[in-house]
């Protein structure tokens, strides 16, 4: 079958402003998205840029807005996204060229919560120990592979670019929920102001948008709750 790619462009050295350019790729309906795309780069027009790494879900690296839905290219096949596929980067992100944004802001972001363990006691002669259910309380927000899907979805960040953003948030819960860290008063005390997580008015469309099925905006209430509890 033949798919019509209509891919948003834009080399910020040449162009005034992105446009729309199309192009057809001979594709199988099991075939993904990102196979088109490469088709595009390889055999049509070497100019385009793109990100991906590990071509199965995993690295995080093809965010796009596909068919108007943040997704990953490496994830969606052809025969779900249809035989005209809209491809554009995701947005409240500077474009450096085509599909490729400046993730640079958004790791200072997902680095202000400090989302790595703080542990002040001495390290015990084993491991940490910690029980299922422990364990249990932050396992979803473990699945992040830090896509930005969610974070360029929620119209808060592209109203106001100050705000945390929820992967940040995401990777704070995944730490401030663990039995065995001990800086989540840190943590909470950077979300609690006012580019925090109370800039959320529970949107929904990060946890929509999460290609690792994580309950975004369910961790974000945990959050909200714990700061609240905290103030008590
Ligand atoms: Fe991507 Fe989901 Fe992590 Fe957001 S929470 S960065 S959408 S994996
Ligand atoms: Fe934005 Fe998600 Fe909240 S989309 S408003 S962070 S629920
Ligand atoms: Fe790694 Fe898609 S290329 S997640």
């Amino acid at each position: 079958m033949e798919v019509r790619y209509r891919i948003k462009r834009f080399n910020p050295e040449r162009d005034r402003a992105p446009h729309w350019e199309e192009y057809k790729v001979p594709a199988e309906p099991t075939d993904r998205v990102l196979d088109g795309l490469h088709y595009v780069k390889w055999y049509i027009d070497g100019t385009l840029a793109l990100r991906r790494s590990c071509a199965h879900g995993i690295c995080g690296s093809d965010a796009m807005m596909i068919n108007g839905r943040n997704q990953l290219a490496c994830k969606i096949l052809i025969k779900d996204a249809g035989r005209r596929v809209t491809v554009e980067p995701i947005r409240g992100m500077r474009v450096i060229k085509d599909l490729v944004v400046d993730m640079e802001p958004f790791f200072e972001k997902y680095r202000a919560v400090m989302p790595w363990l703080i542990a002040h006691d001495p390290a015990p002669e084993a491991e940490r120990r910690q029980s299922p259910q422990e364990r249990a309380r932050f396992d979803d927000t473990t699945k992040c592979i830090l896509c930005a899907a969610c974070t360029t979805s929620c119209p808060i960040f592209w109203a106001d670019g100050e705000y945390v953003g929820p992967a940040a948030i995401v990777n704070a819960h995944r730490f401030i929920f663990d039995s065995r860290d001990q800086g989540a008063e840190q943590r909470l005390a950077i979300l609690a102001e006012r580019s925090g997580v109370f800039r959320c008015k529970t949107t929904f469309n990060c946890t929509d948008a999460c290609p690792r099925g994580i309950e975004v905006t369910k961790a974000i209430q945990d959050v909200k709750q714990a700061i609240l509890l905290r103030r008590i």
